[in-house]
Formats: structure tokens, C-alpha cells, sequence
């Protein structure tokens, strides 16, 4: 038995061994050398804010650039709403998809830094790559080392369950952002401004639905995500057709 099984043997009401216990990705939160920043680095890096902008349009394609400065603005009104710093949450927003037009070979190098081990169906999926590639860049290159901002662009594309507020955060305000129009995102982006947890519940089904309907893998952070809104908030929804979700 591994020393993290024997330790969720030992005390299975630790929440963080919960998570373990669950998904051994999600336990692996990447906290080595970081720390929550300070409302003065907080304030530093904000004063960056058009330099940051400046290197993200050199860096990504116009529809991207623009895509990130909206998930940007969007964090912040959610952020806003959920008692989460806005500024943290703008910064990680902008920072988001920073990595996602570059080649593959630095999509990797960067994966690879960011030195949590990642499930194979990440490592074999490489549209997956930006987001903990993308965590490691902000982290090494721009130096902010906030655990949280960091998992948040880590963990953006395939949600976890008991993310964080910043988290859950980032994660809906990818899919809401004001450049969004697939079908539904209103009914989403209603429930984001709303409560980020039915977000999560509807934009997780969403999800699932486009990925089993294409025989596609299924992250399993996404279906633990999705069930943990799902327990939380389901029976709610219970009663209404598919077609009205
Ligand atoms: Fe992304
Ligand atoms: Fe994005």
C-alpha cells in the first residue's frame, strides 16, 4: 500500500486525502514552492497588467488574445460576486490560455515543469497540454506563485471535484466569457452570474453529453466534478427535461 493510501486509512475525514482518495491527479495540487501572494505582490503584478496584455498578443493569435482578455473580465465580475480577490482572478484569467497556440514541443517542456504527475489521458491527449503547461509558465516565467491561481489554470479545461472558489471561478468564466455563442451558453452563463455551482452542474453535462455522444474519453476530474455538483444540486434539476436544460 502506497504511503497516501495508508495515510487515507489512517485519517480518511482529512478533506485533502478525500480529494486523494477520489482522484489521485486532483491530489497533486502542485504546492511545492508556492505560496498565496500578498495584497502588495497582488498590486505589483496588476501594475504589470499592460505589459502582461503586451506579451500575451505578441504570444497568441487575435481570436485567443481577445478570448483571454474576456475570460479575464468575466473572472473578475465572478469573482466579484463569490467573495474571490478580483485582481487574482483577472490575472488568471488573462494568463489562462497562454500557452495554447504554441508547438507542442513547448506545450510539453512546460507540462513537464510544472512537475506534478499527470494521468495518462492528459499526457496523451494534447489539446489538454495548455492548461498545466500554461499553470507552470505563469509560475516560472512571469513568477507568480500563488497555489491557487496556479491550480486554477491547471485544472481550467478538465474541472476537479472540490475545486477552490478561484477555481470554479476560472473554470466557469472560460465557458461564459461574452465571445462564447454555442447552443445553451445562455441558459450557462444565466446560472454562472446566478451560483458558479449550477454553472458547473449544467456546463459539466454539457460537457460530458458532446464527449460520450463522440465516444470521446472522459476525464475522470470532469465526472467527479460533475457529480459533485450533481449530489449537491441535482434533484433540483430533476424535474426538468433535457430540452429545457
Ligand atoms: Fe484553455
Ligand atoms: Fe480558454
Amino acid at each position: 500500500m502506497s504511503d497516501t493510501m495508508k495515510k487515507l486509512w489512517e485519517n480518511p475525514a482529512n478533506p485533502e486525502l478525500e480529494v486523494a482518495f477520489q482522484s489521485a491527479e486532483s491530489a497533486n495540487v502542485c504546492t511545492a514552492g508556492t505560496r498565496e501572494l500578498t495584497p502588495e505582490e497582488i498590486a505589483f503584478h496588476m501594475s504589470r497588467a499592460e505589459e502582461y496584455k503586451a506579451l500575451l498578443k505578441e504570444r497568441l493569435p487575435e481570436a485567443r488574445y481577445l478570448h483571454s482578455l474576456n475570460v479575464a473580465d468575466c473572472a473578475r465580475k465572478l469573482a466579484e460576486l463569490n467573495g474571490v480577490d478580483p485582481d487574482k482572478a483577472w490575472l488568471a484569467g488573462l494568463f489562462h490560455d497562454c500557452m495554447k497556440n504554441l508547438p507542442w514541443d513547448e506545450q510539453e517542456k512546460y507540462m513537464t515543469q510544472l512537475g506534478d504527475k499527470l494521468p495518462d489521458h492528459v499526457l496523451n491527449t494534447p489539446k489538454l497540454w495548455h492548461a498545466p503547461a500554461g499553470a507552470a509558465y505563469m509560475r516560472d516565467e512571469i513568477g507568480i506563485l500563488d497555489a491557487d491561481m496556479i491550480r486554477a489554470i491547471k485544472y481550467h479545461t478538465t474541472g476537479r471535484p472540490n475545486m477552490s472558489p478561484l477555481e470554479k471561478v476560472l473554470y466557469v468564466a472560460d465557458y461564459v466569457s461574452i465571445e462564447r455563442d454555442y447552443p445553451g451558453v445562455e441558459r450557462v452563463r444565466e446560472a454562472a452570474f446566478r451560483n458558479l455551482d449550477e454553472a458547473i452542474l449544467i456546463g459539466g453535462r454539457f460537457t460530458l453529453i458532446s464527449l460520450l455522444e463522440r465516444y470521446r474519453v472522459v476525464n475522470y476530474d470532469t465526472f467527479a466534478m460533475y457529480n459533485e455538483a450533481a449530489s449537491e444540486l441535482g434533484a433540483a434539476y430533476e424535474e426538468l427535461s433535457n430540452k429545457q436544460l
